[in-house]
């Protein structure tokens, strides 16, 4: 089996499956973890990778419902039976509305990375599949709560207490909420552990499962345009870097060789 490993959450569709190949087609022999909540979502997606990658040699599918404390519980304990380290935790899994949002894109990244975090060896990378909403609403939110959330001494209770008392506030867009909040987490980590590599992403409007019911007249990026993101952030712009925000900036139609990722402010 291949001496690094990584951890891929929501990886079964969209932008997780992209992130698998991206991670596989390293000259680096990864072996990917493509977590899913269906284990059968998991090994359908395994089995359509295409042969050049050596998949399913190096892949291996983990069960993770990231909502689960127990779901979480058990995914740890079958990654340590597999690897004995991880050098990569991609936190992607998300959702766009419903009554888990907030659950599902924050509470949960702070559950998984937490629980994986024992097992990032120093000189590790975690990455954070958020969007540009999330840099977009800090930069709407009144000067003390922006303030609040943007202190260097900002701890993740704090941080926590804050996105619970903006949830209750009438006509909050959620799902930006939950972007902002792991932006925030972003930041908080990788103050707190200066030996390892910790970044947020954003993909950028992709066309992707999450985008099924958009109507409007914007067009989303090819999913493998998108996912360069994710490249740049482990191997690329962002290799070795910490603390920062990379935003996919290409728009749909854009060839893969001219994909542009760039570095942007955590409030925008
Ligand atoms: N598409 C966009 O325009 C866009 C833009 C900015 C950011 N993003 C972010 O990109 C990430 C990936 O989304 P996507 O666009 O690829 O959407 P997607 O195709 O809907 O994929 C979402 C993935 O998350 C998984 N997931 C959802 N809830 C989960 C849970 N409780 N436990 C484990 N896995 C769960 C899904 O698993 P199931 O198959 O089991 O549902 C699926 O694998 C999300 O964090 C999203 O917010 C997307």
């Amino acid at each position: 089996m291949s001496s690094k490993f990584a951890l891929i959450t929501g990886a079964n569709r969209g932008l997780g499956f992209e992130c698998v190949k991206t991670i596989l087609r390293q000259t680096d022999p990864y072996h990917v973890l493509l977590c899913s909540r269906s284990v059968a979502a998991g090994e359908k997606a395994v089995a359509s990778l295409p042969s050049s990658l050596s998949a399913p040699s190096r892949v291996s599918v983990i069960e993770l419902d990231v909502t689960s404390p127990a779901s979480i519980t058990a995914a740890v304990a079958s990654v340590k039976s597999l690897a004995p380290s991880l050098s990569v935790l991609v936190n992607n899994a998300g959702i766009l509305e419903g009554e888990q949002t907030l659950s599902t894109n924050f509470d949960a990244v702070l559950a998984v990375t937490q629980a994986f975090m024992p097992l990032l060896a120093d000189g590790s990378c975690i990455t954070t599949t958020s969007s540009s909403c999330g840099t977009r609403f800090l930069a709407s939110l009144p000067p003390q709560d922006a303030s609040d959330l943007s202190s260097s001494e900002l701890t993740v209770p704090e941080l926590s207490a804050k996105i619970t008392e903006l949830s209750n506030k009438p006509d909050v867009d959620i799902y930006s909420l939950s972007k902002c909040a792991v932006n925030c987490y972003t930041r908080i980590l990788a103050r707190a552990h200066p030996e390892l590599h910790i970044t947020a992403v954003s993909p950028g409007f992709t066309n992707t499962g999450m985008c099924a019911n958009y109507t409007g007249t914007r067009q989303p990026k090819e999913v493998a345009l998108g996912a360069t993101v994710f490249h740049e952030a482990l191997f690329g712009l962002g290799k070795g870097r910490s603390g920062i925000f990379l935003k996919q900036n290409s728009s749909a139609g854009t060839e893969l060789k001219d994909a542009e990722t760039i570095e942007t402010a955590w409030s925008t």
